[in-house]
Formats: structure tokens, C-alpha cells, sequence
């Protein structure tokens, strides 16, 4: 066997992942691999541990049980902190900038914490570049709070992308977004994933889910229901089980799919 090249060490590696809560197993058994330039959907019915998979993930959470790997490395007991500095950024699925900061304040932040040695100057800098990036020079010294949900999820992202990660963790970014500004938050994701840096992201809309994700890992009660790309798995009969009755089954076709299979 040859020994594993950069190409073929995944960036980051679940290997049964396990989280209770008391006597819950929010997280039951998770493994996947993530590689370097993927776009990894996570998918799942509410209360399926999709949240707190992206927690184990970034390190807010210690797995009851399980490893996590970053680039060959282990990195289960490893800090938030820690995790962040070797490459795993975050944004959350609850957009918490700095309320009274400025947009361009927000982001320094960012590229401060990513980095030990950044000075300010360097940090400002960056942080013009993934305004601009973003789409939000235009609002660089607004006070945070006034921004709108969609400029929020914008700064979210800048933020996670300022502290230079190689993995972009995204919790439901696209959650309250009016559907053209879905569509700008999607190109965002495309772009980032541009210029080199791997997405997970959890996401409800099916759509959005089918355009962006070159795979997907569908989860139920805490354990991986099915995995591989959207068209497969919409066609996995568990995954259509999983789905019935949900909002989500008309958006993948579900119902028409078992309709049609039903009679055969
Ligand atoms: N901090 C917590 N303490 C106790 N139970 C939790 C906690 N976080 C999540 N849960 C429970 O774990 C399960 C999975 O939740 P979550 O990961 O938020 O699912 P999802 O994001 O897929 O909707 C749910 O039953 C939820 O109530
Ligand atoms: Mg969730």
C-alpha cells in the first residue's frame, strides 16, 4: 500500500462521532471524510443532530466518543481556539457579531483571533479584502446592528473567513433568506469555495442543497442515514422514509417518487 499523499489525506475525518445529552444520544455515530476543495451538505429532519455534529466539529463540543481529524491530525481534544489556528473556521447558525462594533471592526476581530502575530495594520487590511469580498465595503463603518439579516449572514462568513480557514463550517446560513438572496448567499458559498477553501454546511432548503453540494451526508437520530451526492441520496429509500410528511418531501420529489414506485 503506498502511503497517502495530500491529495488522498482527507482535510477532515469523522470517525464516529458520538454526543449524549444525559440520557440522549444527539449525535449516535457520525463518519465522513471531507476533501480539500469539497462542498459537503449536511442534511437531516429536525432534531436529527445536525447542530450538534457542526459543535463537535469545531470543537464547542468534546465527543462522548469518537475522533476527529484535521489534515492527518488529531484533533478531538483540541480547543475551539485551537482547532481555528490549524484551519477550522465557523459561522454560526445564530449571527452574533459585535452589536456596537463596526463592520470592518467585526472582521478585524476575525483576522486578529485567526492568526497569533497579525498587528492591527495587517488585520485591517485583511479584512478590507473580504469586505469586498463579501459584498459589504460599502457598509464597512456601520455599526453592526444595522445591518440586515442578509448582510448579517455576509459578515458572518467574512468573520469565519478572516481567521483563514481551510474548512468553512456554516450552520444554516441561508435560514430567513428571501429566495433571490438565497441565490447571492449560494454564488458567496461558490466563491468562497473559489478560492480554495472546503465548505460543510447544514441547510434545510433542498434547493440550495441540490445546486452547491458536490456531496451529501443525510443524517437521522444521530447516525448517518445515507451519503453521496444529492441525486443519490434522494433516491435512497431510507432517505425517502426519513422525509414523508415533512415539509422537505414535496422540494426533493419525494412524494412523487414513492407514488410512482408504489404501484411497481
Ligand atoms: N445542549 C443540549 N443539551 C441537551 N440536548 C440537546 C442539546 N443540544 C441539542 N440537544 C438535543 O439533541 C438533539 C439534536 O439537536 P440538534 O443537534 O440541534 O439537531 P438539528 O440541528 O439537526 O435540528 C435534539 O433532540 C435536541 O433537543
Ligand atoms: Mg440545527
Amino acid at each position: 500500500m503506498s502511503a497517502p499523499t495530500a491529495s488522498t489525506v482527507p482535510l477532515l475525518r469523522a470517525q464516529n462521532l458520538a454526543k449524549r445529552f444525559g440520557g440522549l444520544m444527539a449525535v449516535a455515530d457520525i463518519s465522513f471524510d471531507l476533501y480539500g476543495g469539497e462542498i459537503l451538505a449536511v442534511i437531516g429532519p429536525n432534531g436529527a443532530g445536525k447542530t450538534t455534529l457542526l459543535n463537535l466539529l469545531s470543537g464547542l463540543y468534546r465527543p462522548t466518543t469518537g475522533q476527529l481529524q484535521l489534515m492527518g491530525r488529531d484533533v478531538t481534544n483540541l480547543s475551539m481556539e485551537e482547532r481555528c489556528h490549524l484551519g477550522l473556521g465557523r459561522a454560526f447558525q445564530i449571527v452574533r457579531p459585535f452589536p456596537e462594533m463596526t463592520v470592518l471592526e467585526n472582521v478585524t476581530v476575525g483576522a486578529l483571533f485567526g492568526k497569533s502575530g497579525t498587528s492591527l495594520g495587517t488585520a485591517r487590511a485583511q479584512a478590507w479584502e473580504l469586505l469586498e469580498f463579501t459584498g459589504l465595503s460599502a457598509h464597512a463603518d456601520k455599526p453592526a446592528h444595522e445591518l440586515t439579516l442578509l448582510q448579517d449572514k455576509r459578515l458572518e462568513v467574512a468573520r469565519a473567513l478572516a481567521t483563514q480557514p481551510k474548512v468553512l463550517l456554516l450552520d444554516e446560513v441561508m435560514a430567513g433568506l428571501r429566495p433571490g438572496e438565497s441565490q447571492e448567499a449560494v454564488e458567496l458559498v461558490r466563491r468562497v469555495q473559489a478560492g480554495g477553501v472546503s465548505v460543510l454546511f447544514i441547510e434545510h432548503i433542498m434547493p440550495v442543497v441540490r445546486d452547491l453540494a458536490h456531496r451529501v451526508v443525510v443524517m437521522d437520530a444521530g447516525r448517518v442515514l445515507a451519503q453521496g451526492t444529492y441525486a443519490q441520496v434522494v433516491r435512497e429509500p431510507r432517505v425517502i422514509e426519513a422525509y414523508l410528511g415533512s415539509e422537505m418531501s414535496s422540494e426533493v420529489g419525494v412524494e412523487a417518487e414513492v407514488a410512482s414506485g408504489a404501484g411497481h
